[in-house]
């Protein structure tokens, strides 16, 4: 038998043509498209490359916007589903728990074909914001704001969720968010996807084992702590003591890490920047600045003083850029959930083409 890698660290599961990347060089590609490439598209246009296996032409993309902004609704009977969740529950709880309602409502819930399966993933993609600014309304008492079609993917998810249109820049750093969070080979909640797809399952039992995964802290979970991080240090000047103490208490300094990145995590280096520009068009650099304080410290800390190769990952300066969208600390993680969904579907789409059930073993010990 086999050695045992806690965690599966460095297991190689399966061979994927979706995403690409150099942990060692920091490097991640979709579909052979460098991150940074991607980052200046549509997330529709993203969402295509992933799903549909190529970046699309014009008309390509006119077809895969307009089927997608057609299922921007929700049926009155999934909104009551929705607003009957006991408002304790976190959004993405009430985000499992629509989506698995919704699935009774959609008319391929029972065919497994590529087609359907497609059909039932775009249902899926184009819900999620929904779905999740939705439940923002209902659970603090506002008006539910009814999808703009007009709008890209990000603007609509931001104009339905603070009941007002976003600016030209939140709009497209948004959508650069989702793209950043669209994608990333077998991280906990997609190779869950992918484990759960192998039994052939419908997808939408798929996804939802991707979704119950991310809500993890250590996971998708990271970007609310982040975010409630910022508020706990609450100044430049603090943010040294703080890191200092996580180190001594060996507690996790969230946001930092990564199993596969031994460097920055490129996502990172793009959100920094994206996070730079928003607090300047806010015209208050504050939480940037102390975001900035804490890198510096945790670069101190963990690679100056232990050469360890600790680096912001996604979760860091994403979190700060959600400062500055306004969007509350709690729905964090289901914000990155409308990012990652057409990264699950392009996996469970892939498990499905060329399957065979996932099963590893474990060693037997005496206790
Ligand atoms: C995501 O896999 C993906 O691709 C995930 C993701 C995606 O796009 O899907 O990138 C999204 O989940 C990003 C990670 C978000 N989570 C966090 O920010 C939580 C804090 N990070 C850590 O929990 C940790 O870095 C992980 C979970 C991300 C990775 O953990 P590993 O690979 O299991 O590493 P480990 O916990 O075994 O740590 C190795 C060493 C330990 O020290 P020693 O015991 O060897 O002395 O590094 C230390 C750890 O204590 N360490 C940290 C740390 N991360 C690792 N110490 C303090 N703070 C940290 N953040």
């Amino acid at each position: 038998m086999d050695e045992i890698r806690k965690g599966l660290e460095n297991v190689i599961a399966l061979e994927t043509s979706i995403a690409f990347i150099d942990g060692e060089q920091g490097i991640l590609k979709y579909r052979g498209h460098d991150i940074n490439d991607l980052s200046k598209l549509s997330y529709y246009e993203v969402s295509h490359l992933l799903v549909k296996g190529s970046l699309p032409d014009g008309r390509e993309l006119e077809d895969y916007s307009n089927e997608l902004k057609q299922e921007r609704f929700i049926p009155s009977d999934a909104m009551a589903v929705l607003s009957s969740c006991n408002f304790n529950i976190e959004a993405m709880d009430a985000l499992r728990t629509t989506i698995s309602y919704l699935s009774h409502c959609d008319s391929d819930m029972n065919g497994n074909s590529s087609e359907e399966n497609i059909r039932k993933g775009m249902r899926m993609i184009a819900k999620f914001p929904v779905i999740v600014a939705m439940f923002y309304r209902i659970k603090t008492g506002q008006e539910i704001v009814e999808a703009d079609t007009s709008m890209s993917h990000g603007a609509n998810f931001l104009y339905m969720l603070r009941g007002e249109r976003p600016s030209d820049l939140e709009a497209e750093i948004i959508e650069k968010d989702f793209i950043l969070s669209a994608e990333h080979e077998l991280n906990p909640s997609t190779f869950a996807s992918r484990l759960a797809t192998s039994t052939l399952t419908d997808i939408y039992s798929a996804i939802i084992a991707g979704v119950c995964t991310l809500k993890g802290p250590l996971h998708g979970g990271a970007r609310m702590a982040v975010m409630e991080m910022l508020d706990e240090v609450g100044s430049v000047e603090n943010a040294g003591l703080y890191v200092a103490d996580k180190v001594n208490l060996h507690e996790k300094l969230m946001g930092f890490g990564h199993r596969v990145y031994k460097t920055y995590d490129p996502r990172a280096r793009i959100y920094k920047e994206l996070a730079r520009q928003i607090a300047a068009e806010k015209g208050d650099l504050s939480w940037f600045e102390i975001a900035e304080s804490i890198e510096k410290a945790a670069f101190k800390e963990f690679v100056e003083n232990k050469g360890k190769t600790i680096y912001p990952n996604v979760d860091f300066y994403s979190a700060v850029v959600y400062k500055y969208l306004e969007i509350p600390p709690k729905l964090a993680t289901a914000v990155f959930a409308i990012g990652r969904i057409s990264g699950w579907i392009a996996h469970c789409l892939e498990q499905y083409s060329d399957n065979r059930v996932i099963r590893p073993r474990a060693k037997f010990v005496e206790i």
